[in-house]
């Protein structure tokens, strides 16, 4: 179908899923083991309904916000997601290119297929990129990555913590083509290709990364530094005690332990528990997973979120319809935020709260 016929972030899954080459479609699509985790990180938005208030002036919507101090145009941003060229033979530039004429931000994954000089190069000067960081067992190899993300201008360290070893995935295990990756870290002669093509590229991933590590990432960059993955209030405390700038709740879009909770799920509990401790804003909190529409990003932003991340749905934007595609997603979005801030009786996004929700489906559960 024409681009014209897209009329939700959906209608692209379902045009990526009957076009996409196999292998890519299996890459991207994938959640870990039954996929319930996968599913659960959307359908927990099916759980929380809002209180729209009436009679409120809402002629002026301004959806803008800020993100790690940076002023965006609207408060998502494109999460970090390997192996772009999978999907499009320009891979994370296309995404870079979408981000910069719509005003978001864009996370660079550590696998990215493009390299990171290339992604970066892409940028316009006014835009703004964060670096996702899978830490090499080489602390060499990782300071410098670091220290060039910072001489580059990157504006946000997203250190990924949920993934000491990759999920099985197994729609991705079944189509076992690997991409060249041969500008990539790691040690690519060990790795087993026969788990396809996410566990063949992560084998350089240190699995004794722990929390007395964080000293060493802070005095190695001034850039702030946000815990990717984290996924319980718990962890969430430790993070304000480690001085983190930040987290993003989420269980890497389902595709590393299965019956992770939502990442909306574990928000809900937390605020109240940040707030009754006074910690509020001692970090901006962030989550990613399932988010689909407008509505469950207002959602997130009423129960404490500073913005929230999207990955699958601008993949298969960039699969399908490559630039334009992205560019169209993001605006729907938009289009989807203007009208659904109209109806709740909302005009800017500080006035999202909770006063606007209504969670007692979950409580009742
Ligand atoms: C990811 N994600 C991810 N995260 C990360 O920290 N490093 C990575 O390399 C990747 N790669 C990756 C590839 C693909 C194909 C997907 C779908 C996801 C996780 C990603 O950043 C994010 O957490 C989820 O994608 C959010 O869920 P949705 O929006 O895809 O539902």
């Amino acid at each position: 179908p024409d681009l014209s016929q897209m009329y939700n972030l959906n209608d692209f899954e379902f045009v990526a899923r009957h076009t996409m080459e196999r292998t890519a479609w299996s890459y991207y699509s994938s959640g870990c083991d039954d996929e319930i985790t996968l599913r659960e990180n959307h359908a927990s938005y099916h759980r929380v309904f809002f209180k729209p208030r009436i009679l409120v002036d809402v002629t002026n919507i301004d959806l803008s916000t800020t993100m790690l101090g940076t002023k965006v145009s609207s408060p998502f941003y494109i999460t970090a997601t390997a192996l772009g060229r999978l999907g499009h033979k320009d891979g994370e530039k296309v995404l870079t290119r979408a981000a910069a004429k719509q005003d978001i931000i864009q996370m660079i994954p550590t696998l990215a297929s493009c390299s990171f000089d290339e992604i970066v190069d892409e940028a316009t000067s006014e835009q703004t990129q964060w670096l996702q960081l899978y830490v090499n067992k080489d602390r060499e190899i990782c300071e410098k990555i670091v220290r060039h993300a910072e001489e580059r201008g990157i504006k946000g360290l997203f250190i990924t913590v949920d993934a000491p070893q990759l999920g099985r995935r197994e729609k991705d295990m079944r189509s076992k083509k690997i991409e060249d990756l041969s500008h990539v870290q790691g040690d690519d002669e060990e790795a087993d290709r026969s788990q396809g093509a996410a566990r063949a590229i992560s084998s350089f991933i240190d699995t004794s990364l722990n929390w007395n590590d964080i000293k060493w990432f802070r005095s190695i960059t001034k850039m702030p530094i946000i815990l990717k993955g984290v996924q319980t209030v718990e962890d969430s405390l430790l993070a304000v005690e480690h001085g983190l700038d930040g987290i993003v709740l989420s269980n890497h879009g389902g595709r590393q332990l299965e019956f992770s909770k939502p990442p909306l799920e574990v928000l809900i509990e937390l605020m109240p528990i940040l707030k009754q401790k006074g910690l509020q804003d001692k970090m901006e909190i962030y989550l990613d997973g399932g988010v689909r529409r407008a509505t469950d990003i207002l959602k997130a932003i009423c129960l404490g979120a500073k913005g929230v991340g999207i990955g699958r749905p601008f993949l298969y934007a960039m699969s399908t319809y490559g630039d334009a595609g992205v560019f169209k997603a993001i605006q729907i979005l938009k289009d989807e935020m203007v009208m659904n801030m109209r109806l709740l009786g909302v005009t800017s996004i500080d006035q999202l709260s909770e006063k606007y929700i209504d969670t007692r489906h979950f409580q009742t559960r």
